[in-house]
């Protein structure tokens, strides 16, 4: 098989690339370990920065966006027993849309498998050869067979634990990380939102997050211990702590109904530079992660594959290289400002334990100084809306 760029990954990064290129006329193949159905129904972010909207919208793919998005013009903080809105749109002229990650996958593969786009799921044992040549080769396993697609270059955009970032020589690239004593616990649930807009709340037992999918559907998150056992939180418990945490504003509370899902999601900043080596093209998660509390991830992968989609078009219509040679470059100004805003927001919002009351009042600090300074309050909200250019 041989196509003009092999694509490992059907994330959001692989198939907005693979997408954009055939807008671009260029040919990609995309390689996908799992089943169109597992990452159809993998849930996880939920946020899209403007920029992303406004690139989807840009790419046709916005229909099903344009209905069932919900655009949010301000978020929720709440601390010390109190809730304050930062007015994110009045403060940047910019706005959020929610809409879950896995219906942006949904409407990508559709677009792609409309348009004739090769996605090939279930592929096993996937490995990168010929990296430092002008014909690279991807190799993998399908139905029990060897197979091999041929490519000028390969888009690494396989996740935190993919192959591709591996298959540069060891020495060539920096880590740069950063963990963190918890984790999130998240579900969906069949509860209409009590919510209009996003709460984060700081509170003396944990953060904890009130996000929606749907005027039906909540999404809720608690911060808990880095090794928690799901097994140890039946659904009564999960709700007993959510009420502890968010219900600290008199006559407000939530709704509770069936959990649909329920996962553990571990925390953790990390980027790799530089973001290629030779023909091979990083993007998203397989080169950086953020904590989740900047709901950033989805949002980066997606200005990845933005710029990587104009460096290849450059390349095949013009020759030029200039945008392939900058691509790691200018990508990471865009990651480190979302590095820094993703720990920012993580620090201020979530209890470390054995945290002294010292840290504790700092964070009350902060957060009362973004409650109250317009400057600092349109920092918070610049960065959480997205920069259009870093
Ligand atoms: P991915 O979405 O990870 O896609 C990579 C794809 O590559 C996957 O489909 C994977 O199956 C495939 N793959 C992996 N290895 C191979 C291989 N060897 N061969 C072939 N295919 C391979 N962000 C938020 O902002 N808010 C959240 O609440 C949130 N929750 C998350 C929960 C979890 C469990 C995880 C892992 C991430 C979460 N994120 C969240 C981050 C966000 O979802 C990611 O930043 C986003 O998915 C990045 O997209 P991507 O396309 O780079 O990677
Ligand atoms: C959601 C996830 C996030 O990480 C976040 O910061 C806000 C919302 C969500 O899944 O809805």
């Amino acid at each position: 098989m041989r196509t003009q760029v092999g694509i490992v990954g059907a994330g959001p990064a692989g198939l907005m690339l693979s997408h954009l290129l055939h807008l671009h006329g260029i040919e990609s193949v995309v390689l996908e370990c799992r089943s169109r159905e597992y990452v159809e129904q993998r849930v996880r972010a939920g946020v899209l920065e403007q920029g992303s909207v406004d690139l989807l919208r840009r790419a046709g793919l916005a229909d099903r966006l344009d209905r069932a998005g919900m655009r949010h013009e301000g978020i929720e903080l709440r601390f010390d027993g109190e809730s304050h809105r930062v007015p994110l749109t009045e403060l940047t002229g910019r706005a959020i849309t929610v809409y879950g990650q896995q219906e942006v996958v949904k409407d990508l593969i559709a677009a792609r498998l409309a348009a004739g786009g090769e996605i090939l799921f279930n592929v096993d044992d996937v490995r990168l050869d010929g990296l430092d040549s002008d014909s690279p080769v991807i190799r993998f396993r399908r139905d029990g067979r060897e197979e091999e697609l041929h490519c000028d270059f390969v888009a690494g955009c396989d996740g935190f634990h993919g192959v591709s970032r591996a298959a540069v020589p060891d020495g060539l690239l920096t880590t740069y990380e950063r963990t963190y004593p918890f984790a999130w616990l998240g579900i969906l649930a069949a509860a209409p939102p009590a919510v209009d807009e996003l709460i984060y709340a700081n509170h003396e037992r944990g953060f904890a997050l009130y996000s929606l999918r749907s005027p039906e559907i909540s999404r809720l998150y608690l911060q808990v211990a880095p090794d928690e056992d799901i097994a140890a939180w039946p659904d009564e418990r999960i709700w007993a702590e959510l009420r502890a945490r968010l219900e600290t504003v008199p006559g407000w509370s939530l709704n509770e109904g069936p959990i649909l899902e329920k996962g553990i999601t571990p925390m953790r900043s990390f980027v790799v530079e530089p973001m290629q080596w030779e023909r091979l093209y990083l993007a998203g998660d397989a080169v950086h992660i953020v904590p989740p509390t900047g709901a950033k991830g989805m949002n980066l992968a997606l200005a990845d594959v933005a710029l990587l989609g104009d460096a290849f078009a450059a390349w095949y219509g013009e020759g030029r290289t200039d945008l392939l040679e900058n691509y790691s470059r200018t990508a990471l100004r865009r990651v480190w400002r979302a590095q820094h805003f993703s720990w920012w927001m993580t620090s201020m919002l979530h209890r470390l334990d054995g945290q002294d009351a010292y840290e504790a009042k700092l964070q009350s600090s902060t957060l009362r100084y973004v409650a109250t300074s317009r400057a600092y309050a349109t920092s918070l909200a610049e960065n959480y809306v997205g920069l259009p250019e870093v």
